[in-house]
């Protein structure tokens, strides 16, 4: 189908349909294990170009106080839905999050809210609805000052942060239900100062980043199209923590370097535009490697991209060692849970370890591919120190050809090995630095 024909066949849903479509979403992950970055294109089919905003807006911010909205849930039905009933509990949350969170008119969240029963073919709940939702609304400073008590993460993975973060905890929970801000990273050709002003001019506000010298983080999220030099691959959207892993590496023109786990791309952009590299781009998820196909041809750059699964080297490797790795490893994405509420609801307790092992794996079958001298950089976008210095540990326990390097001072928390940032202007991300002797 043609961008138009598809664009054309974009149906509008009525307010009430439009939360029964939502319900479902949140229904998908909280009960079913589904992720958001799934489930949402196909529902944006269904509905009209100008509700989507509302309509993303509604998932994300549902999605993301679910925990907390779930306990009060809890608290105000007589008896648990279970079953098919489910998704009455979900657009509860729905409605909830309008009402505590949202600035769409109270009364207008619950008329909506209520004929979604309608809609859904659940009449039954319609008094239900309306008489929590009432309630809530009669109460609702109250309610909200309650709900600021409940955990609104996973208890396992608050018991984590307890233990790796003591001092850190309360903003690492606080960050959590926080919206991540939208960051840009410019070419090295263009200047920041002269950036700035043009997005000024745009009606765009921005600051400059923290650490990053090509980093400006915007006032507010906008749609990328409206941004300058965006098509030409002068300017990406990639979060500050994110941009440190193109500094980080050492690198000089010639090399030959692999980014190792590089789907979407947007590390293996920054990399091309630091020096004149050749680079290996692999990641074993074909449909991931799409986008960084169009990546570089945004960006007019290319690399020897490969679809493979990094541990298996027989496969993919040429015996032609690189001076300088980048392992941007799968991980928990603890850190970015602000972009990908999901994480919350699909991450279970035994995810880490088993993530754990992967991550390990790859290191392993990875530093044989290294040269001696050259440098591999393990980056994660996780807070755990499960993923973090304790595989690191590990790692330069076991291979004592390798050494750790000394990161420059100016961003992050030094620990044990290296360094971790925790989610704040910019994303949590964890870097190590080792050379091979
Ligand atoms: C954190 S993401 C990488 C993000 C990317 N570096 C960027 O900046 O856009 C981790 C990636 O590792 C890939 N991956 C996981 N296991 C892998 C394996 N065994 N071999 C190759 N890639 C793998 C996933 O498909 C995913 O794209």
């Amino acid at each position: 189908m043609s961008v138009e024909n598809e664009y054309n066949s974009y149906i509008k849903v009525s307010p009430a349909k439009l939360r029964v479509l939502v319900a479902k979403i949140v229904n998908q992950v909280a009960y079913h294990g589904d992720s958001l970055s799934n489930l949402i294109p196909d529902y944006l089919k269904q509905i009209g170009e100008d509700q989507r905003s509302l309509f993303q807006a509604l998932v994300y911010g549902s999605i993301r106080h679910y925990f907390q909205l779930h306990q009060l849930t809890q608290k105000k039905l007589k008896k648990p839905l279970r079953g098919k009933e489910t998704i009455v509990e979900s657009l509860l949350i729905v409605g909830l999050y309008q009402i505590l969170f949202s600035r769409i008119k109270e009364h207008a969240a619950i008329n909506e809210t209520v004929n979604a029963c309608e809609v859904m073919k659940k009449d039954w709940a319609k008094g239900l609805i309306n008489a929590v939702l009432r309630d809530v609304l009669r109460e609702k400073e109250a309610t909200l000052e309650q709900i600021q008590t409940f955990d609104n993460l996973p208890k396992w993975l608050v018991k984590r942060i307890k233990k790796d973060w003591p001092k850190h905890k309360q903003e690492i929970y606080e960050q959590s239900d926080k919206q991540a801000p939208m960051s840009l990273r410019l070419e090295k050709s263009l200047s920041t100062q002269e950036y700035l002003e043009k997005l000024e001019g745009l009606g765009i506000s921005a600051q400059l980043g923290e650490f990053c010298g090509q980093a400006l983080i915007l006032d507010k999220p906008c749609d990328v199209l409206d941004l300058p030099y965006f098509d030409e691959g002068k300017v990406s959207v990639q979060d500050e923590a994110a941009q440190l892993a193109g500094q980080l590496l050492p690198i000089k023109d010639g090399d030959h370097v692999l980014d190792a786990c590089c789907a979407p791309g947007g590390k293996t952009l920054h990399l091309l535009q630091q020096a004149n590299i050749t680079l290996t781009a692999l990641d074993q998820d074909e449909k991931r490697m799409q986008r960084v196909y169009e990546n570089l041809e945004r960006a007019g750059l290319t690399a020897n991209c490969i679809v493979a699964d990094a541990t298996n080297t027989a496969s993919w490797f040429d015996g032609k060692q690189f001076d300088a790795i980048l392992l941007d490893a799968p991980c928990s994405a603890t850190g970015v849970i602000r972009r990908h509420p999901d994480i919350k609801l699909l991450r279970r307790e035994s995810d880490i370890d088993s993530l754990g092992k992967l991550q390990e794996k790859i290191i392993k079958a990875l530093w044989p591919l290294l040269k001696p001298g050259g440098f591999m950089l393990y980056a994660t976008c996780s807070i755990l120190k499960r993923e973090n210095e304790q595989q690191m540990n590990d790692f330069l326990y076991h291979n004592k050809d390798a050494k750790e390097c000394e990161l420059p001072d100016g961003f992050g928390i030094t620990t044990k090995i290296c360094r971790q940032l925790l989610p704040n202007r910019h994303d949590g991300f964890y870097y190590a630095l080792l050379q091979k002797k």
